[in-house]
């Protein structure tokens, strides 16, 4: 072998004529190919891509009226460009595209079914439960307006509201209150199908069992979960037998949570949640052990104990500076920057409209602000260098504001 480590026997004979052709031969393929540079996509693109799309074209193929609510089935449309519902964690939600009489809206709605309904390459759907609020107004526009065959742009999913194992028990007890039913029937669904591992004790409180969102879908849910999920209804303006009464304190909660450990997950309106946070005092539990899903319009900022009263009623002038063009509109000091600037038909970027996601991102210029500390998502770096979320500010001065839309 001497000083080779393999036997050259084999290249007894090889000379370095053949290849010479070679280089002619790869000459000649250069020459010959398109004068373009060669496009590759990486894979893990193709899949964050299908993961995180920036809009989903859809189409109403189903209506289901529950008085008071609707169910939406949403479809890909394949005409424009959608072939299939990008996949969905339980309980994440979409922000969908609307134009209330002329004001360009994005509002986050629960992807309420099954995250199975958008598995796979087949039929892929979702379904979205909007209940009419207080006070009415995006979904107001919605349930009057949207019909089967009706074509509408979503976002991606979105949001962090789901079960994660790392940062949850393994027991989860669910308050939901009205429509805040349907993460967690989106969860309940998932469970019962192998998709989530986890157990679910769902508190849901109504006013009246006549009214109760959901409840034979639930019930239904629950039922093939193998005792996984379980449903208590709770009733605050009715009294009947097989239904608890009142609000869920933290006495009732103590009376259907499983024993050890576990995390509470809470979804509905405002003011149950301030309720719930002293409950959850009383329980005694860690802050890391209860979240509360916060996509939705911030409302009632001016009724906080430090929004300056002396700002109540007043009126200011935004100006919107978008990539040099400038147009300045009225704002309220008890709406968000965003609200005012939708009013005005500007185009702003939103999703979440609660503080957290970050897509309305965009500098104050000048002026003042009050930011609800509860609804304050922004980084250090935001807060040192002049970086608000629009969704979340109320004026306080006149303002200027520089937005960054994307299409
Ligand atoms: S829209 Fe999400 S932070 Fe403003």
């Amino acid at each position: 072998m001497g000083k080779y480590n393999y036997s050259r026997k084999g290249l007894k004979g090889l000379t370095p004529f053949p290849f010479l052709g070679e280089v002619k031969t790869r000459v000649k393929a250069i020459q010959a190919a398109p004068d373009t540079i060669p496009q590759s996509v990486y894979n893990a693109n193709i899949l964050a891509k299908s993961l995180h799309p920036a809009v989903q074209h859809v189409k109403i193929a189903k209506v289901e009226d529950h008085g008071g609510a609707k169910s939406f089935t949403l479809v890909p449309d394949k005409a424009r460009g959608t072939e299939k519902m990008a996949y969905f964690r339980a309980s994440q939600y979409v922000s969908v595209s609307l134009n209330i009489n002329g004001a360009p809206v994005n509002k986050p709605y629960t992807i309420r079914s099954n995250p199975k309904d958008a598995l796979g390459s087949g039929d892929t759907s979702y379904t979205l439960t909007i209940k009419l609020t207080d006070p009415a107004y995006a979904s107001a526009h919605i349930l009057s307006t949207w019909k089967e065959g009706d074509q509408v742009d979503i976002s991606g999913p979105l949001g962090d509201f789901y079960y994660q194992d790392l940062r949850d028990a393994k027991q989860v007890v669910a308050i939901a209150g009205g429509s805040g039913i349907t993460p967690f029937y989106s969860m309940a669904a998932a469970i019962a199908d192998g998709i989530e591992d986890f157990d679910l004790t769902i508190l849901y409180g109504s006013r009246t069992a006549g009214g109760i969102l959901l409840k034979d879908e639930i019930e239904a849910v629950a039922a093939r979960s193998k005792g996984r999920v379980k449903v208590i209804h709770v009733l605050s303006h009715e009294e009947k037998e097989g239904f608890e009464h009142g609000f869920i304190t933290a006495e009732l909660i103590r009376k259907y949570a499983p024993q050890g450990d576990y995390s509470v997950f809470m979804c509905g309106p405002k003011a149950m949640y301030t309720f719930e946070e002293g409950e959850m005092k009383k329980l005694g539990l860690p802050k890391r052990r209860y979240r509360m899903e916060m996509s939705g319009d911030y409302l009632g900022a001016a009724q906080n104990a430090d929004f300056p009263g002396s700002k109540k009623g007043k009126e200011y002038r935004l100006t919107v500076d978008i990539r040099g063009e400038k147009q300045t509109i009225p704002c309220k000091a008890e709406e968000s920057l965003l609200w005012a600037m939708e009013q005005a038909g500007i185009k702003a970027p939103s999703h979440c409209r609660s503080g957290e996601c970050g897509w309305c991102h965009s500098r104050l210029v000048s002026g003042d602000v009050y930011i609800p500390e509860d609804a304050d998502g922004r980084r250090m770096a935001d807060k040192k260098f002049g970086w608000i979320h629009p969704c979340c500010s109320f004026p306080l001065s006149d303002i200027e504001l520089a937005i960054y839309p994307t299409e």
